[in-house]
This record gives C-alpha cells, sequence and structure tokens, in this order.
C-alpha cells in the first residue's frame, strides 16, 4: 500500500548552482504525478532525492509521517525506472523480473507465481526466456518495468523511462504504464521534458523551471490556464503577441484588439498568447456578424501543415508569424490551398494575458 510521500522545502545545491531550489508538495497514496520541464531544471535532482541516492541540501522528505532523509535507498523500497533500461544482458526475461525477488530470499514458489503475475501485466508472456538483446527497445523497457514492479514497491519512480523509443512505441507503452498504475493502485512519480506525454498520463502535473515549481494542477488545468507565458508556450502551442494597453484595449502594430481580462495586468506592456485552436477561420461571408470586429483580421495562407486530423495554417499579422488549427474536414471542405486570402477571428476571451514573455526553450 502507498502512503503519502510529501517533500518539505527542499533544495539541493551543487556548489553554487541551486539545481533544486525549495520545493514543497504533497504527494497522495495511488497518485500519478509527473514533473515536467526543459532539459537541467532539475527533475531527476528531485526524484534521485526521493530515491535516496542523492544528498539533500536542505529540507525533508517525508513519507508515512515519518522523516526519511537518512535512509538507505535498499530500504526505502521504492521502484525506478531509468530511461536505459539498464537490464542484465547476461540474465532471460524471467531471471531480470525474478532479480529483486531473489535478492529478497523469497521462496522460489512465491518467485514463480509473482514472475508469471508480471509477464501477463507487462504483456510478454512467451518471451520468458529470452535474453535482453533478443528483444525490442519497447520490450526491453516493459522487461524494466516488470522488474521494478515485482518487488511491489510502495512508490514506482521513473526517469523519462519511454524516451529513448520511437514515437509509436512510446504511445503504446504509454497506455502499458497508465494500466498498471490503475491495477497495482500505486503511487507513480514519473519525470519528463515531453508536455504530451506528461498531459497524457498525470493525474497532476508540476511543471518545473529553474529548480521550482511553476505551477501545478491538473493537465487540464496546465493547459487552459497556464499561468505563465513560459508554461503557455511549453505545455501545447500558442502564439504570442506583444502589444500595448490603450484606453482598454492592446495595440499591436497598426491594430487594436480587444482583449478579455486586461484589468489584471498593470504593466504597459502586455504579452498575449492564444492556441491556434482557439483562434477561427470564418469561412462563411455571414460568420463575422455579431463578432467584435477589431479582432477580425484578413490575412494569407502561407503554410500549411498536415498533421492528421488536425491541419495547422501558418500566416503573418503585422510581421508575425503565427499558427492555426482547423480539423482536416472543415480543410478539405474549404479546399485551402497556399495564398489564398482568409479571414480569422481572433475571440477577445481566448487570450491570455502576461507580463512577461519567454521564450520557448525546447
Ligand atoms: N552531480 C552533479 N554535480 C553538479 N551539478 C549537477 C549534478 N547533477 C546535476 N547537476 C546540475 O543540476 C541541474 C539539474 O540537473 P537535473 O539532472 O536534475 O536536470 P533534469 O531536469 O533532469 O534535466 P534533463 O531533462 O536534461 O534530464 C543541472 O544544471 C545540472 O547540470
Ligand atoms: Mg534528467
Amino acid at each position: 500500500m502507498s502512503k503519502k510521500l510529501i517533500l518539505e522545502n527542499l533544495s539541493k545545491h551543487y556548489g553554487s548552482l541551486v539545481a533544486v531550489d525549495n520545493v514543497s508538495l504533497e504527494i497522495d497514496p495511488g497518485e500519478f504525478l509527473c514533473f515536467l520541464g526543459p532539459s537541467g531544471c532539475g527533475k531527476t535532482t528531485i526524484l534521485r532525492m526521493i530515491t535516496g541516492f542523492e544528498e539533500i541540501t536542505s529540507g525533508n522528505i517525508i513519507y508515512d509521517n515519518a522523516v526519511i532523509n537518512d535512509v538507505i535507498p535498499q530500504k526505502r523500497e521504492f521502484g525506478i525506472v531509468f530511461q536505459s533500461y539498464a537490464l542484465f544482458p547476461n540474465m532471460t526475461v524471467n531471471q531480470n523480473i525474478a532479480f529483486g525477488l531473489k535478492m529478497r530470499k523469497m521462496p522460489q514458489d512465491v518467485i514463480d507465481a509473482r514472475v508469471n503475475e508480471i509477464l501477463d501485466l507487462i504483456g510478454l508472456r512467451g518471451w520468458e526466456n529470452h535474453y535482453p538483446s533478443q528483444l525490442s527497445g519497447g520490450q526491453q523497457q516493459r522487461v524494466a518495468l516488470g522488474r521494478a514492479i515485482a518487488i511491489k514497491p510502495s512508490i514506482l519512480l521513473l526517469d523519462e523511462p519511454l524516451s529513448a523509443l520511437d514515437a509509436k512505441i512510446r504511445v503504446r507503452l504509454r497506455t502499458v504504464i497508465k494500466r498498471l498504475q490503475e491495477e497495482l493502485g500505486i503511487t507513480m512519480i514519473y519525470v519528463t521534458h515531453d508536455q504530451e506525454e506528461a498531459l497524457a498520463l498525470a493525474d497532476r502535473v508540476v511543471v518545473m523551471r529553474d529548480g521550482q515549481f511553476r505551477q501545478i494542477g491538473t493537465p487540464w488545468e496546465i493547459y487552459k490556464r497556464p499561468k505563465t507565458s513560459f508554461i503557455a508556450g511549453f505545455v501545447g502551442t500558442s502564439n504570442f503577441i506583444q502589444g500595448k494597453k490603450e484606453k482598454g484595449q492592446v495595440r499591436f502594430g497598426s491594430r487594436i484588439l480587444t482583449v478579455s481580462g486586461l484589468e489584471s495586468v498593470e504593466s504597459e506592456t502586455v504579452h498575449l498568447a492564444i492556441r491556434p485552436e482557439n483562434i477561427d477561420v470564418l469561412f462563411d461571408e455571414h460568420a463575422a456578424e455579431g463578432l467584435v470586429s477589431t479582432n477580425i483580421i484578413e490575412t494569407t495562407v502561407e503554410v500549411i501543415n498536415f498533421l492528421g486530423a488536425v491541419v495547422r495554417i501558418t500566416f503573418m499579422v503585422e510581421g508575425e508569424e503565427m499558427l492555426v488549427d482547423i480539423s482536416e474536414k472543415e480543410f478539405e471542405k474549404h479546399n485551402l490551398k497556399r495564398k489564398d486570402n482568409i479571414r480569422l477571428y481572433f475571440p477577445p476571451e481566448a487570450f491570455h494575458v502576461y507580463t512577461e514573455h519567454y521564450r520557448k526553450l525546447i
């Protein structure tokens, strides 16, 4: 059974470098939590402190109401899965999965039963006598997962476990991991810099930057209400517009835009973010009726990117490149081509308003 894990004012310094900067969080039993952030923001360092492989500079890690700062990793009974599968090459699938159980000197019949169970959970029945070198990357990572959960850890920690795999397998293994978590009911703490992965897997996402927690929320909250412009750009895609407040509206080059929520910002310069799917393409002649006229923009199609269900169109406004997404169905219906004129609508309530602009990092 998982218990509550608490990070309390946790910091890690390497000399003058602050890798983790005074972060606090309560992780509920059975929760699927993702740490999401760009390279170097401190994700692995937090995970290593939770496992006990990294010393804490200050703060506490509390598990089941006890401070475990000084408990050695072997005594924490947390399972770990890394990006590199780190399987034992001279052991079969069965032996790899059984490894932790053997170390704990469990009776052979208990080990056999457990390994059997795991083979089904990770979908590798029939492969038990293969060696790692005979398996694909995705299969090897399943074995690593199986080995980590065999000991029935109270918490499973995963550090970018899918990043070495190709896109299709990555998406498939996501489902395997999510299902495992639901069936085992254990807490999972998952580190990734892939925002799509975090949104797809997590109950709660912690967005990190520079060793700090910048936003904690459900995938929906993070996506729909990004607290900073960095998050608006890092999680999903956003168009950014820099403008100046002018009589309750925003001047953007030669244009004036009507924007909801401007009152919340005091500075004169504002940074607006709007997602490609929240801009409307007005195909119909009458579609503009009743809309806020300042926010209707005529432009031309510059680039068409076919993404499958969605088609992403690049256009220019005031010398800035921007994106709008339309469904493939609509795209086909209107037979859009490069250099076509289009009319777009930026709904006033679709903007997020920020005082600062961070460039997207990766
Ligand atoms: N042993 C170490 N000695 C000195 N600095 C370190 C050490 N380990 C990590 N760092 C530094 O701490 C910061 C955080 O590193 P960490 O590995 O936690 O980042 P990360 O978010 O996991 O990045 P990535 O996505 O690239 O894996 C980085 O600036 C890194 O250079
Ligand atoms: Mg890392």
